[in-house]
Formats: structure tokens, C-alpha cells, sequence
């Protein structure tokens, strides 16, 4: 038996600063026996569960099933244990694979060589069973696995996901800064926006806020325009409870009421490809987008805004941006009264020129940025 089989225990990928929102959210879709660890969760479901997880999560970018862990102390120990597992379980020829490896602190150093080594012991065991061997697809493989050494300990998991669950497929055009899809919807989940007021970005940029805004509101699966999941390769997947779980889902899909998401960016390429992400979605019609600056935009009062400035390490001058946050809180205390404005800064040297009181300031992070989201009360 296999470590997920017996303990029925997996391990949810989380950027950090977003574990509380994710064991949050994986509560409401089924998890339960939550352990925060390194960069994830570990959380316990039933396999209904775990498809609506990996199907419905808007927070975690992987799911990962632990296969087998054990001490490690070379590349022998490593190709010895996998060679152990028995692959025939999770890949035949027909299925490409690829490996991510992960380490730290440990004797082996390479992710590359680790991840070689245990590609050798896959493909050698599967050989000598078949005479046949599987093949490595890169871009687009059926099974992931991941291998995690720390401290010279190893862990052996199946990818859940496949593909990682941040890709929504939407991003159509790549924009200078774009932020990551699981942090934008972290920021939704965090302003608790329910559709009750307005929600306005007026620095868009390419829209995923308001792309993840709109999914949260339709009730549109995050994996909604995914074909393919890791979970489908165990051995135990059941393809009836699946469709069972994602017709579930997928009955849900709302419409977009007019004038309820709006966007602005002072650039008329950001709009173009915020056009074109939302253009994924039918409601995207309803969403209103214009080229303007923050500065010219007047009375939006009784909104939630949502945004994200620019933070001066990909884009824009540090002494400029000073200025324009200065000019930005402003906008916020004379244009937005009776709003919520949350604010993600990924320079946080920045926020102090806001000028305003904040209710809250959580650690986020985009990427290897170390940000925060702010939160206003304006009157
Ligand atoms: C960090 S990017 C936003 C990225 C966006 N969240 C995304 O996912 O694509 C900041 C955006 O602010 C816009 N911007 C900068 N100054 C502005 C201003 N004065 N008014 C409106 N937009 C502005 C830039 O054009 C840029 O698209």
C-alpha cells in the first residue's frame, strides 16, 4: 500500500501567506485533518472529495499523493526506493510522464540529477516488466511526479493536478507584471467580495484580478478548461464519481449581471490583453473595461476596489512610483468614499506613501516577491 492509501492523506502546494485562506477553502470543499508544513498543507479527503478539490480549488497550486518516503543518503538509496514502487501502477507505454524534484539541505544537491536518477528507475523497471519503456513529455505529460528531499529525507508523491492548477487558461497574452491567478483569487477570497457592491481594479494590468473575480462570482470551477489530471492515472480513480462531481460543479456556472466588474490601466495594451483574457469566459461581455488613469477617474463610491500598482522592481522608477502611490491614496480617500479598497504591494518600502490608516496588512507572496495586502476603510 501506498502512504496516501493508508493515511488518505495528501499534501495541498500553497504559495506563502496563503495557507489560512487555502485550509479555508479546502475546508469548504470537503479537507479535513489540516497540518500546515513548508510551502503547503497536509490535509486528509475521501476520493469525491479530492477530485472537487483539485477540480474547485482557486488557492493551491498542487495536489500531491505521497507514494513512499525514506531516509536518503546517495543516488543508490534513491534509485533502490523507486525502483521499489511499483510504476506499472500509475504508467504504461501509452502514458508520457515528467518529474519535478525539489531540494534542500540534503547530501544529494542536484534537482536535476535527483530527478534523472528517479527517471532511470521508472524507466528500467518498466522495462525489464514490458519490454517496453514510457516516454518523458515535458510540456504536456500525463502523469507528474514529484520527488522532495529535505534534510535528507525523500518523498515520492503522484501529482494530483498534472498540470499546475494556477494555469486557468485564460492568459492569453503574457503582459509585463502579470500576478499569479492563485494569489488574485487569494485576494478575492480575502476581501470576502460576494458581489454585494461593485468591484473595481483601476490598475488591471491584464485583468486577472478581475478574470478570478469573475470566476469566483460564476461559480467557475479554477480547472473549469482543463481536459486532463494527475488523479485520473491512480489506480483507484473512478471515472463515474468524477463526472458525478464535475457535473456538480459545472451546474452551478452563472451569469455576470451588468456593472458589477469593471477595470481601467492607464496602458491601452494592458486593456487589449485584459480584454482578451476575459474573452475566455461568455460573461466576460459584462465586464467593463477602459483606458484611463486611476488619477481621471471620479466617484466610485460604494465599490470594492481590488488592485494591484505597479512595485518598482519589474516596472517603473522607485522615486516616480513614490509619487504615484502618494497620488493614489489620495484617490482613494477623495474618490472612493464608503468603498473597500484592498491593495496588493509587492514593494513594501511603497506602502507607507499611501498615506492611509490600514485594517489590515497580510503577508502575501507573488512569486519571490515578499508583498502585502492592504486593506482601507474609506469614509
Ligand atoms: C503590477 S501591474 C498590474 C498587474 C495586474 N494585476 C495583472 O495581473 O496583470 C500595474 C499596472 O498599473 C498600471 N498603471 C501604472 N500607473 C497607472 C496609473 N496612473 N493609472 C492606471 N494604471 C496605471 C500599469 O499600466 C500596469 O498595468
Amino acid at each position: 500500500m501506498y502512504l496516501y492509501q493508508k493515511q488518505r492523506r495528501y499534501f495541498a502546494q500553497v504559495t506563502g501567506g496563503l495557507e489560512e485562506l487555502a485550509i479555508d477553502e479546502l475546508k469548504e470543499l470537503g479537507g479535513y485533518g489540516f497540518q500546515p508544513s513548508y510551502r503547503g498543507v497536509f490535509f486528509c479527503a475521501e476520493s469525491k472529495n479530492l477530485y472537487k478539490i483539485v477540480y474547485k480549488s482557486r488557492i493551491i497550486t498542487r495536489v500531491l499523493a505521497p507514494l513512499v518516503q525514506f531516509k536518503i543518503s546517495d543516488d543508490k538509496t534513491l534509485y533502490g526506493k523507486a525502483k521499489s514502487i511499483r510504476w506499472s501502477d500509475f504508467l504504461n507505454q501509452s502514458r508520457s510522464f515528467r518529474i519535478f524534484a525539489n531540494i534542500a539541505h540534503s547530501e544529494i544537491k542536484h534537482s536535476q540529477y535527483a530527478a534523472q536518477v528517479l527517471k532511470d528507475a521508472i524507466v528500467d523497471q518498466l522495462r525489464e516488466k514490458t519490454g517496453e519503456r514510457p516516454s518523458v513529455d515535458l510540456k504536456s505529460p500525463d502523469v507528474v511526479i514529484n520527488l522532495y528531499i529535505h534534510n535528507n529525507k525523500a518523498t515520492i508523491s503522484l501529482d494530483l493536478s498534472g498540470e499546475s492548477l494556477h494555469k486557468r487558461k485564460y492568459r492569453k497574452i503574457n503582459t509585463i507584471a502579470p500576478m499569479q491567478e492563485t494569489l488574485a483569487a487569494a485576494i478575492v477570497r480575502a476581501a470576502k467580495w460576494d458581489g454585494e457592491t461593485p468591484l473595481y481594479d483601476p490598475m488591471c494590468g491584464s485583468g486577472t484580478i478581475l478574470c478570478e473575480a469573475l470566476m469566483h462570482y460564476c461559480k467557475i470551477p479554477a480547472a473549469h478548461y482543463k481536459d486532463k489530471f494527475g488523479f485520473m492515472y491512480l489506480p483507484e480513480y473512478h471515472e463515474e464519481d468524477w463526472l458525478f462531481v464535475k457535473k456538480l460543479a459545472d451546474d452551478q456556472i452563472r451569469e455576470l449581471p451588468q456593472n458589477l466588474v469593471f477595470g481601467s490601466d492607464s496602458s491601452p495594451e494592458a486593456i487589449k490583453a485584459a480584454g482578451e483574457n476575459l474573452n475566455t469566459f461568455y460573461q466576460g461581455i459584462s465586464v467593463n473595461l477602459k483606458v484611463s488613469p486611476f488619477q481621471n477617474l471620479k466617484n466610485l463610491s460604494n465599490y470594492t476596489i481590488m488592485t494591484n500598482p505597479p512595485y518598482g522592481y519589474r516596472m517603473g522608477n522607485e522615486s516616480e512610483l513614490q509619487l504615484t502611490y502618494k497620488i493614489f491614496g489620495d484617490f482613494l480617500k477623495n474618490e472612493c468614499k464608503n468603498s473597500l479598497a484592498y491593495v496588493y504591494c509587492g514593494n513594501r518600502e511603497l506602502i507607507k506613501f499611501i498615506g492611509l490608516r490600514t485594517s489590515f496588512k497580510m503577508p502575501m507572496k507573488n512569486g519571490d516577491l515578499d508583498g502585502r495586502l492592504l486593506k482601507f476603510e474609506l469614509y
